[in-house]
């Protein structure tokens, strides 16, 4: 090495720094998440997550407006569950009245939807389970089909399964064709594993499981081969996007998976990530904003095209002053 090497040099104004910044952040490529209620004028905070969204599609409509992310992701938090989760492809359910209701107000802005069924069903499993209470894989395919064809049907652009049940991929896009939505998108929850830090989600969206954990169908955290195998899987099935979740404690994965495939590729950034960082810099341990953004970049730098966060707008506002 050159004793005038200086890699620095590029550091001393911020001109320069930008000039060759690699990993970019932009409003267009992050995604809010919000949570359907039914009913009417209902507005309901989540304790253990102050920035979520939860509330009933009016209000949904009414906050649209001034949204400046660049898509939404709609979680349904319905008043009614049955054990075969029933009321998720009710076309007058809270997240189909939603999409209506965010499609009237933004036309343009892309909406996704989350096709599972542990918010709608009793036990608050994501499957159908048989009366001895193991998963009923087909009657949970089935399910999850029709779910995603009635998310279409509102108008939605993007379902994206997070069930993680082998074969949902291929049996969303059978059911979205056969029902005359072939332009609608699979996001699919390619790598989703199982988390502790979904606590908070699981709290807005009342999906705690009564009994167990989900770690029969989401992956271990410890096996990055396993994810992968799972992610390329959902490829082939015909999914039209992959994400990594967890984000900031899976990047590897999310880096690996990068280099495999040549779909966007989404990573979330779950409730219990932006939980941390919101308590941390409510006790004063860190500055929230360039924490927030820290992480962000750094899932963009592992490879993620989009990232679906709590801190959306936030970040979008921290973005574009
Ligand atoms: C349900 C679902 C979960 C999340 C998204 N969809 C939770 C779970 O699997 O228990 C987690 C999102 C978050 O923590 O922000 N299938
Ligand atoms: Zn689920």
């Amino acid at each position: 090495m050159a004793n005038s090497t200086r890699p620095q040099r590029w550091r001393r104004t911020e001109g320069l720094r930008q000039l060759v910044r690699e990993a970019s952040l932009a409003s267009e490529q992050i995604v809010l998440p919000v949570f359907a209620l039914p009913g009417r004028g209902r507005e309901e905070p989540v304790s253990s997550l102050p920035n979520a969204i939860r509330c009933s599609p009016d209000v949904l409509a009414a906050r649209a407006e001034g949204w400046r992310s660049g898509a939404v992701l709609a979680f349904g938090v319905p008043d009614e569950r049955d054990p075969l989760g029933s009321s998720a492809s009710d076309e007058n359910g809270p997240v189909a009245r939603a999409v209506r209701a965010i499609k009237t107000e933004r036309p343009d802005l892309p909406v996704m939807t989350d096709v599972c069924l542990c918010a709608y069903t009793p036990h608050g499993q994501c499957a159908v389970l048989t009366k001895d209470g193991r998963p009923d894989a087909d009657a949970t395919l089935a399910a999850l089909g029709r779910m995603a064809v009635t998310h279409a049907a509102a108008g939605a652009d993007v379902v994206a399964p997070s069930a993680m049940q082998d074969g949902q991929v291929r049996v969303v896009r059978e059911a979205l064709d056969a029902g005359g939505f072939g332009d609608a998108l699979i996001l699919s929850y390619a790598a989703k594993f199982a988390s502790a830090f979904y606590g908070p989600f699981r709290d807005a969206a009342r999906t705690a499981p009564a009994h167990g954990d989900r770690r029969w169908h989401q992956l271990p955290l410890s096996n990055r081969r396993e994810a992968l195998r799972d992610a390329l899987l959902d490829e082939d099935e015909g999914a039209d996007a992959l994400m990594v979740k967890p984000a900031l404690p899976y990047l590897d994965v999310l880096c690996e998976l990068r280099r495999e495939t040549r779909l966007p590729l989404f990573a979330y950034q779950v409730s219990g990530e932006c939980a941390m960082i919101r308590h941390a810099a409510a006790a004063g341990a860190l500055d929230e904003r360039e924490g927030v953004m820290e992480a962000l970049v750094g899932i963009r730098r592992a490879g993620a095209d989009a990232i679906i966060t709590y801190y959306a707008e936030e970040a979008c506002r921290w973005l574009n002053g």
